[in-house]
């Protein structure tokens, strides 16, 4: 099957805050990556607002016609805006204020209650959800058995810098692996996302069952040089 590629867009958004501009603009980003082949998008509305804002939200949403898939913290304020916008997937994440980008993936021990609540309640509302986690059997149990989740999203950040860094990074994918197998056998679809670059892009799509990869800063960063359009034409060909 065609792996999907998720094209994140929260950094045109750094890009744009850094001066407190209106450019460059997400929604512009949005719908050339639409039109440029990106399965989805992905934005990670965050407590603070470090790059996407609401009014980001809502233009992408209104304006986009391949699935939104909207990252947020499980809490009251994100559940609210996320049960208003209804975006197709929600992809639930750990955020921490002091860190500058997503460390790890969740603690699904962590106010296990209040988590399993929300999901039930963005599924009912009618959006797809999944959880951030390392990769891990435990966690992929709990994701499907206790938390119904529709899908994971594994945590690559620790083997993309071991890519990168030209370190081993053979019991990582082995690891990363045997969770994704697990997870198939359980039904759940499994994403991959953080860290990826082409590089690390060519050894993860090795694993078959990995479904769609979210990527956005090293993408991002390429289009500087190469544009939108070319840059997701090379992930596109190097995932499939
Ligand atoms: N997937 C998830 C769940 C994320 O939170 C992020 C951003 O931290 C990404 C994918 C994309 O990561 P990156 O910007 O490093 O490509």
């Amino acid at each position: 099957m065609r792996k999907r590629l998720g094209v994140n867009i929260d950094h045109v958004a750094t890009v744009r805050n850094a001066r407190g501009e209106t450019y460059p603009s997400p929604l512009k980003a949005a719908l050339l990556s639409q039109k440029c082949g990106a399965d989805s998008i992905t934005i990670h509305l965050r407590e603070d607002r470090r790059h996407i804002n609401d009014k980001d939200l809502k233009d992408i949403k209104s304006k986009l016609k391949i699935p939104l898939n909207l990252e947020i913290a499980s809490t009251k304020e994100m559940l609210k805006i996320a049960l208003n916008h209804k975006p197709s997937f929600i992809c639930i994440v750990p955020e921490k204020r002091k860190e500058v980008t997503t460390e790890g993936g969740l603690n699904l021990n962590y106010k296990k209650n209040f988590l399993k609540k929300i999901i039930n309640q963005l599924q009912k509302n009618g959006s797809k959800v999944s959880l951030f986690i390392e990769p891990n059997i435990k966690d992929i149990k709990l994701a499907k058995k206790y938390f119904n989740c529709n899908s994971i999203e594994i945590h690559t950040g620790k083997i993309c810098n071991l890519i990168n860094g030209n370190k081993k990074y053979q019991n990582e994918f082995s690891k990363i692996k045997k969770a994704v197998n697990y997870a198939n056998t359980l039904n759940l679809d499994v994403h991959a996302g953080h860290g990826i670059t082409y590089k690390s892009a060519k050894i993860l799509k090795r694993i078959n069952n990995i479904k769609e990869f979210n990527i956005g800063h090293f993408l991002i960063g390429e289009s500087i040089f190469l544009g939108l359009k070319k840059c997701i034409s090379n992930f596109k060909k190097i995932i499939n």
